[in-house]
């Protein structure tokens, strides 16, 4: 049995009160899922500045009427202090997830992405230092690793930010450290590596890679390729980050507070073979796409090349991803057919 099947086996047991930040997000709404399957009490805080009620609907329809009972929304912005402070009352864990992402996005509007992310972060935080919860674990990034070079990326070796977002999630890590030290408060920040799964968001400008290749072969429209397609990513299925999300919350091991780890699998695919990985997953889907890709400019803020170690989440949370990127995409690509056609 790994650490992570014994906590699924102990939740249902003692059921916790959990504050989940960004809940009708993507990775929010998939923790809201495996949160109420469990058994849990969940508090949600979200905006809609890019998160979805059709997202809460959907994981209406997933769960029973007694677990959905068991879940409360509160629509507010966490860079309102009020919001915050009412969302954590009663509340034993923070996830928090609400924040503005995309590189692109930070970099065309620095400001609202910093009050968000680096403001709201912070009154987070004090919300939570004041309601006495037992655990903050946050949505860090992989971009913190900036223009390091080193790979596989090891957590306390980064770099320069190469954007506005990737500054305000490494000031995430340095005020959670400080939280940490100051009020012996504990946090732990997981620097997810470009998570992917059901429910995250194929519209708009700021979208990320596999829903937006996936919608635009679903519509038989082109799929775009910054830079030479060699540009690679550790991608994490969104399963994997829900166990990370769920172990840090809960441990209890003096060592593995106050830290960040890398979220991911330890694998590395590059933009060519993404692209032939969906394709075929939609093709055995009975979904055929002819066209080539079509290549572009690189993008501005972009890290050429990206890969977690991520023993040290396995050492010290006991943490063992359980889906590579082509299990992964196998499991998301029914539900984009589903949703798109
Ligand atoms: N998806 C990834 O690959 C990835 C990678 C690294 C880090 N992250 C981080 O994970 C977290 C969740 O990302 P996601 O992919 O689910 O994105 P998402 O946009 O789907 O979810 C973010 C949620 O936060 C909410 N939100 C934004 N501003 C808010 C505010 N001021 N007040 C309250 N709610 C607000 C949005 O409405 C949305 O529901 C973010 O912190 C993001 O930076 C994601």
């Amino acid at each position: 049995m790994t650490p992570y099947d014994s906590l699924l086996a102990e939740l249902p047991i003692t059921p916790k009160t959990w504050l989940i930040t960004g809940v009708a997000g993507f990775i929010g709404s998939n923790l809201l899922e495996a949160l109420l399957k469990l058994g849990q009490r969940v508090v949600g805080l979200d905006n809609f500045a890019t998160g979805h009620q059709r997202n809460l609907d959907e994981v209406q329809t997933l769960v029973t009427a007694e677990q959905w009972q068991r879940f409360q929304f509160i629509e507010g912005d966490i860079r309102n202090l009020q919001a915050c402070q009412k969302a954590c009352e009663g509340v034993d864990y923070v996830l928090h997830q609400a924040a503005l992402g995309s590189v692109p996005r930070s970099i065309a509007d620095p400001i609202t992405t910093n009050d968000t992310n680096i403001s709201g972060f912070l009154n987070m935080l004090v919300a939570a230092r004041d309601a006495e919860v037992k655990s903050f674990t946050y949505a860090a990034s992989s971009s913190t690793y900036g223009d390091h070079p080193g790979l596989p990326k090891v957590e306390d070796v980064i770099g320069k930010p190469l954007s506005p977002y990737a500054v305000t999630k490494y000031v995430n890590e340095l005020y959670a450290d400080v939280f940490a030290k100051t009020y012996g408060f504990k946090t732990i920040g997981l620097r997810y590596f470009n998570v992917f799964g059901k429910r995250q968001d194929p519209d708009g400008a700021y979208a990320a890679v596999i829903p937006k290749w996936t919608a635009a072969m679903i519509n038989g429209e082109d799929v775009f390729i910054n830079g030479d397609g060699e540009t690679s990513r550790d991608f994490c299925f969104i399963e994997n980050t829900v166990q990370a999300n769920l172990l840090a919350a809960t441990s209890g091991s003096q060592a593995a507070r106050n830290q960040v780890y890398n979220v991911a699998v330890g694998g590395r695919t590059d933009l060519n073979q993404l692209f032939a990985a969906i394709k075929q997953s939609l093709a055995n889907n009975g979904v055929s796409y002819a066209k080539p890709p079509v290549y572009r400019e690189f993008r501005a803020g972009d890290v050429r090349h990206s890969q977690a170690d991520v023993g040290k989440a396995e050492r010290l949370l006991g943490y063992a991803s359980k889906f590579d990127i082509q299990a992964g995409i196998e499991r998301a690509m029914p539900w984009y057919i589903s949703f798109l056609k």
